[in-house]
């Protein structure tokens, strides 16, 4: 691996179980970014990154040891990543290989997932090219896999070796995968304080169209992240609160068949829990009332997206962090809305709870 050009001194340094791994920020990275591959590389890209930045990915695309995978749920499945080990195998990969992930999230959890699994382990670099990837997921160390249609139901826990995050990556992003980026952002900064949760709301409109404060807030959502996960890394305890919205939000990308984007599931789903919490009692209303707008506002192209009841309920069922009799869900709480866990039964309370929300939301 060449020197490599580190631009700022944002980089964010996690303590993790492999020990400290590094997410490097640097703007420059396009111009180099051959520097961080060599011949011990094997690159799992996005196909429709490898077409926008085919000039800037060259050296990678060129080289025998790529490959090249359309980032959809379907391909983030157990079934479906088969071929690539397969491939992998057939490249003679060895234990001295790193995997070099560039895209979001998908080839994140894929590569991160194989490089888990494949030769009991290999070494792997993480290139985020989407928002939420940047924001959120490059820390962590969770790979999630599908199972059909259950959603990441098989996963490990396998910090990259190093992490580059460049921004002019996001110029190329849909809106709605810019939103679902924030998605994800607010949700970390609710989850550090109603304060933090004010302050990325107040800035929302900006986030979109100024690079430096969407950097900022890409660097904070990173720094609050790096406080939880070091602390519970393998999300047995603290760590779950990050879960916040998401039961609901898997459970809504299931029932709609992944027709909406994660990070705006996860806002719809933030605001479901917020609404079922304030109906029953665990939330003020008036938490429910000063969140709803800003989430409302990051969902609101995908609010007409029927999310049939019964589909929704049978996904949630399947959420991993239920017991064996009760949902575990994430609901802001009391009257400072701090996330905590809580056990509730699938009772016919809950049901109407959910036919209410579900009934609001497409108005
Ligand atoms: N492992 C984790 O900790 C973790 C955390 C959160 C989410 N996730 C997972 O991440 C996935 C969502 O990932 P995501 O939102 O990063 O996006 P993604 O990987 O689903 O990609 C979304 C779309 O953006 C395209 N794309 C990627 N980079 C681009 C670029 N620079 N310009 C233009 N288009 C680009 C992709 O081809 C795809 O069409 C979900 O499967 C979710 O479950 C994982």
């Amino acid at each position: 691996m060449g020197v490599l050009h580190v631009g700022n001194n944002k980089n964010i340094s996690i303590k993790s179980y492999k020990g400290i791994y590094t997410a490097f920020f640097d703007d420059q990275l396009l111009e180099h970014i051959a520097d961080v591959c060599d011949e011990k590389c094997f690159f799992i890209i996005d196909s429709n990154v490898a077409k926008l930045f085919a000039q800037n990915l060259k050296a990678m695309l060129d080289s025998p040891n790529v490959l090249l995978v359309e980032a959809t749920e379907t391909n983030k499945s157990i079934e479906n990543i088969l071929p690539i080990y397969q491939t992998l195998i057939d490249g003679n990969i060895r234990r001295d290989h790193t995997l070099v992930a560039i895209g979001g999230g998908i080839i994140q959890d894929i590569t991160c997932f194989i490089a888990s699994t494949l030769l009991r382990g290999l070494k792997w670099r993480f290139i985020p090219t989407t928002l939420l990837s940047q924001a959120d997921s490059c820390i962590g160390s969770k790979s999630s896999i599908n199972f059909g249609k259950t959603k990441n139901i098989l996963g490990t826990f396998n910090p990259p070796n190093e992490i580059f995050i460049c921004g002019k990556f996001l110029d190329s992003l849909e809106t709605k995968d810019i939103l679902s980026g924030i998605g994800e952002m607010i949700k970390v900064h609710a989850i550090d304080s109603a304060r933090s949760f004010d302050d990325i709301s107040g800035d929302y409109d900006k986030l979109v169209v100024d690079r430096a404060i969407l950097t900022e807030y890409i660097h904070r959502s990173l720094a609050i992240k790096k406080r939880y996960i070091e602390e519970d890394e393998f999300d047995r305890n603290v760590r779950n609160i990050f879960n916040y919205g998401h039961s609901f939000g898997h459970a809504i990308e299931a029932a709609t068949n992944f027709g909406v984007p994660h990070g705006i599931a996860v806002t719809i789903g933030m605001d479901m829990a917020n609404r079922i919490a304030a109906m029953r009692g665990v939330l003020p209303e008036a938490h429910y009332k000063r969140m709803h707008p800003m989430l409302q506002k990051n969902f609101n192209t995908y609010k007409a997206t029927p999310i049939p009841l019964e589909p929704f309920l049978a996904a949630l069922m399947k959420d991993k962090k239920n017991t064996l009799s009760k949902l575990g869900l994430i609901f802001p709480t009391g009257e400072t809305a701090s996330i905590q866990r809580h056990e509730v039964a699938l009772d016919q309370e809950f049901k109407e709870q959910c036919t209410v929300f579900l009934n609001e939301v497409a108005l």
